[in-house]
């Protein structure tokens, strides 16, 4: 979500003149996209601001700013005036923040950063339609993939998550504004969309959604809809689909119907489990049971077989007993997934836990539930990749590195594949041999 809003934020800065500095000397203008959902993120913003004093010392121009999930205080304020963000009187060497649906106005928070600067103005009218910042045409980082949001805020509430707090609600895009920004992709060449948003298969479920009349029809599940309009486009070149994240709640049957037909859509499902008993995941409030869980994993393997499936875990969520853990751990064990994002639990502030729950799980507890599951996950997907040996995926070609003359890219499955090959292959698909798997890439061979 945040590489998206960033090539949104490019656009703005092109239109007003700005273009990429080369050389940090250079930069007259810095503009940090945060991420919040882990402390550690926030911290590292924190220290970054402390080493660009340097950089404003020399350059007294330098403008310093903050957007993205750090951005709270305006946000749950709904403030007009930016200014009052708590973060310019905490944060050294902030000048200006905005808020990530303000990126159509950045022009006028700049000006009343720097009231010298002469900018254009906001791009649109002012509106109320947090979604209107999405009509900003991204400056695309990539001709071949792009990442399309389809939603922004969440309504899950997940006690540990900051998110709908960061964030905001849970609002869907318009249908046919997505199919016009992804028809325009395909037209320009790109063969890979991917589909973003925090929870995207509830897209256009919304409680926003439903009183926005925008979404009258529900004879099929909205998301469902948006995948087929979209797998249209392949007739215009669209060769892949994917989308992240989908929640389990709304995981249903015609979903997995809708990748077994629809063609462009990839056989890769990223589907955060979080934990693997029943208390545990009741007080993360994810609303599902294990069982709920095991039983769309089983549906997926087998009308599925070969989709690659990963997940989210969290570990040492407060008061998660031994025994707990081994739930979890043996959830991890029976599904053996490809992949999978474990973190350790950070507290977050205002969200439930933080005023509820004790973080009480040692920090040794938390590292060694961690190593014990990455373990296992080291063991999963080196098995798993070697079964790809001596078969043939498609890759899209991403990226040839220069010092080991190997080029990138993921298969349709979304293992990344490294083989040896030029540069002029880069943005095109190549059918690849898999030599040898290893526990996070394939090597293989044209
Ligand atoms: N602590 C640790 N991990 C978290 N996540 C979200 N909030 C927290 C937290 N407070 C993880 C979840 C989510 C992923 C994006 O980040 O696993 O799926
Ligand atoms: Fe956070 Fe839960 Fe929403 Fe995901 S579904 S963004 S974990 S609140």
């Amino acid at each position: 979500m945040n590489y998206s809003d960033t090539e949104r934020v490019e656009t703005v800065l092109e239109k007003n003149g700005y273009a990429k500095a080369k050389t940090l000397e250079e930069v007259d203008l810095f503009i940090f996209n945060t991420c919040s959902i882990r402390q550690k993120g926030e911290d590292r913003v924190h220290g970054l601001l402390g080493k660009l004093a340097q950089y404003k010392k020399a350059n007294p121009r330098l403008l310093i700013g903050i957007t993205g999930c750090m951005v709270r205080q305006t946000s749950s304020r709904n403030s007009e005036n930016n200014v009052k963000d708590k973060l310019l009187t905490t944060a050294f060497n902030l000048d200006f923040v905005f808020r990530i649906n303000d990126t159509h106005k950045l022009a006028e928070v700049l000006a009343e950063a720097e009231p010298q600067l002469e900018l254009q103005g906001a791009e649109e009218k002012p509106s109320e339609n947090r979604t209107d910042y999405l009509k900003v045409d991204p400056k695309y980082s990539s001709k071949i993939q792009a990442f399309v949001p389809i939603q922004i805020g969440c309504d899950k509430y997940c006690t540990y998550c900051i998110v709908p707090y960061s964030r905001g609600r849970e609002e869907s895009r318009d249908l046919a504004e997505i199919v016009s920004e992804c028809r325009k992709l395909v037209e320009n060449g790109c063969k890979e969309i991917t589909l973003v948003g925090q929870t995207v298969n509830s897209y256009g479920l919304s409680d926003l959604d439903k009183k926005s009349a925008r979404f009258t029809d529900f004879t099929e599940q909205p998301f469902i809809k948006l995948l087929k309009e979209l797998n249209a486009l392949s007739e215009l070149g669209l060769s892949r689909l994917r989308y992240t994240s989908p929640h389990p709640r709304d995981f249903t049957d015609e979903l997995i119907e809708a990748h077994a037909n629809l063609k462009t859509l990839c056989p890769y499902i990223h589907l955060p489990v979080q934990a693997g008993d029943n208390t545990v995941l009741a007080k993360m409030n994810r609303k599902y049971t294990v069982e709920h869980y095991r039983g769309i994993i089983e549906k997926i393997k087998t009308r599925l077989p070969n989709c690659v499936i990963s997940t989210d875990i969290i570990v040492g969520f407060c008061g998660e007993t031994d025994e707990q853990f081994e739930n979890t751990f043996n959830l991890f064990q029976d599904l053996k997934f490809d992949h999978a994002f474990i973190a350790r639990y950070s507290t977050r502030k205002e969200t439930v836990s933080e005023k509820y729950f004790q973080d009480d799980v040692t920090k040794e507890k938390k590292a060694e539930r961690w190593n014990r599951l990455n373990d296992l996950l080291v063991a999963t997907s080196t098995h798993k990749n070697q079964a790809y040996e001596g078969q043939e995926l498609e890759v899209l070609v991403e990226r040839f590195n220069t010092l080991t003359k190997e080029l990138e890219g993921r298969s349709r499955e979304y293992k990344l594949v490294q083989f040896k090959g030029d540069e002029s292959q880069v943005g095109k698909i190549q059918q690849v041999k898999i030599l040898k798997g290893l526990p996070w890439v394939l090597k293989g061979e044209i």
